[in-house]
């Protein structure tokens, strides 16, 4: 479903990933931890094709996401849900154009069909009353959220978190939490989730991926991440936990 082998990607003389490579499974929820700065926003945005590799190869349902066309890339794009680490709302659009956006640009949906479907979405994360408001209305765990119901509101088959719980309240944390694996478990979407929760990580995820100096160190479900005889695995995890 999604497959990476030997990814490189440098900006000057900063080598970010140096020969990355993994495959994540139809159905199959990854999820990606690593130390700050190692470049994990940056896988994703491989994935989704807004950065490309110097070289490598990086396909997701079998195609070669660098060498897409503009037509094929929307197509993909369409099935592929995208939390940006930082929201990354439009200000001059409301919360409701905002998760709107991107059914008007990959559908021909009607207005009816539009409004149900972004009530939808809002429902999930709790925001049903935030519909008018603009982005610089709203806390930074709102936007976040907002961020997120634009990421699923085309019923995406794969969807990529950036940080999903980061800036949030131990109680909406958790319940962000819940329903990425509802989506994941009722609906069998494909993920790959980037944390620095534990928490979120072992919820979520069939296996985490630690992520440092490039490469990964090791993938594997939670409970053998926390018995991994891997010096630096059990430094990480010990620290992070
Ligand atoms: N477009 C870019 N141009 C130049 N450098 C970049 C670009 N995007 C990322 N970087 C650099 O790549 C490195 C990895 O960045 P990235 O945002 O992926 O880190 P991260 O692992 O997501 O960190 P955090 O946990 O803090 O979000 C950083 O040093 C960053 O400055
Ligand atoms: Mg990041």
């Amino acid at each position: 479903m999604i497959h990476l082998k030997d990814v490189h990607k440098s900006f000057g003389s900063q080598h970010v990933l140096d020969g990355l490579s993994f495959d994540v499974a139809e159905g199959e929820s990854l999820v990606i931890m690593g130390p700050s700065g190692a470049g994990k926003s940056v896988i994703l945005k491989h994935i989704i094709g807004l950065l490309n590799p110097d070289s490598g190869v990086i396909e997701v349902e079998g195609l070669s996401v660098p060498d897409l066309d503009a037509r094929s890339m929307r197509g993909l794009r369409r099935n592929m849900g995208y939390l940006f680490q930082h929201a990354a709302l439009i200000n001059w659009l409301s919360v409701f154009e905002n998760i709107a956006l991107p059914l008007r640009e990959t559908t021909s949906m009607s207005e009816a069909e539009i409004k149900e479907k972004v009530g939808e979405v809002l429902a999930l994360v709790h925001l049903e009353t935030a519909n008018e408001k603009f982005p610089s209305e709203l806390s930074g765990g709102m936007q976040k959220r907002v961020g997120l119901a634009r990421a699923l509101v085309t019923d995406p088959g794969i969807i990529l978190y950036d940080e999903p719980e980061a800036g949030l309240d131990p109680e909406m944390s958790h319940s962000i939490s819940r329903m990425m694996l509802e989506l994941h478990q009722e609906l069998n979407t494909t993920s790959v989730t980037v944390t620095h929760s534990w928490r979120c990580a072992r919820m979520v995820a069939d296996r985490v991926a630690l992520f440092e100096k490039g490469k990964l160190v090791i993938a594997a479900p939670p409970a053998e991440i926390l018995s991994s005889p891997i010096p630096r695995v059990q430094e990480f995890f010990n620290i992070e936990k």
